[in-house]
């Protein structure tokens, strides 16, 4: 998907008329946390307390933080690099011009996890979001993916989108089993399509969920 950040000169034309006449509710939002009830404390069933709120600039180093920290199965198939301080400014950027809506999960003033929504007002698959969801490995498995996808979900029908789309490696078998679990079904297989962090070719394995009439299978 086209990063706003590094948008060419037909699409800046493009989001300048488009921004006098709509506003990018997402935009408005990442402004500032205070916005959809962000930031906001829960609590997963077996207690532990987590704080979400949204991702801003002064996120960046412990951005870096958790995705260093990360199981070396999951840098393998990162969809982009953000061990890579470039990679995690872009996101800030994409961030700040509302095409990435992110949210972070943390305990004890640590990032344990993030869910991301990225979509794009000036391309076609604008009525589609792109969702992300990565916990860290000490906090898999006890509610805070289900958590995170809840609140992604919501962000993603506040900025209008119809359908959100997963997408990761057929060998990426516990996060199909989890992503089936919240509700998404298989879309495509496409082969080939990807390479992972080594270098080597993967099939890409694409699921999605509407956002029309969701059901509460996510609702936190
Ligand atoms: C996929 C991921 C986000 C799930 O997060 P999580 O916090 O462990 O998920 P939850 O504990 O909220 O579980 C959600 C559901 O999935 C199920 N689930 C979670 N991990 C699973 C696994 N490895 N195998 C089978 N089911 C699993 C849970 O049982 C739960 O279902 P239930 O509520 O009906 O019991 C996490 O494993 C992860 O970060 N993986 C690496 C990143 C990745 O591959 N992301 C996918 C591409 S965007």
């Amino acid at each position: 998907m086209l990063a706003c950040g590094s948008a060419h000169v037909a699409d800046h034309a493009y989001r300048a008329v488009h921004a006098a006449t709509t506003e990018n509710p997402m935009a408005k939002a990442n402004k500032s946390n205070g916005a959809h009830g962000f930031p906001r404390e829960i609590s997963l069933p077996n207690g532990a307390g987590i704080m979400l709120r949204l991702m801003e600039r002064r996120d960046k180093d412990n951005v870096l933080a958790f995705a260093r920290a990360l199981p070396q199965d999951d840098l393998l198939f990162l969809r982009t690099d953000i061990t890579e301080s470039a990679s995690v400014d872009e996101w800030i950027r994409n961030v700040e011009c509302g095409d990435t809506a992110t949210v972070i999960a943390e305990a004890n003033g640590e990032i344990v996890g993030y869910a991301s929504v990225h979509s794009d007002q000036a391309h076609w698959t604008r009525r589609v979001g792109e969702i992300r969801v990565q916990v860290g490995a000490t906090y898999r498995g006890v509610g805070l993916g289900r958590q995170l996808a809840a609140q992604i979900f919501h962000l993603g029908q506040l900025r209008g989108l119809k359908k959100m789309a997963a997408m990761m490696t057929p060998d990426q078998a516990g996060a199909r089993a989890a992503f089936e679990k919240l509700g998404f079904q298989v879309e495509a297989l496409l082969q080939d399509w990807v390479v992972d962090r080594d270098g080597r070719p993967r099939d890409l394995l694409i699921m999605s969920h509407d956002l029309e009439g969701l059901s509460d299978q996510v609702s936190a």
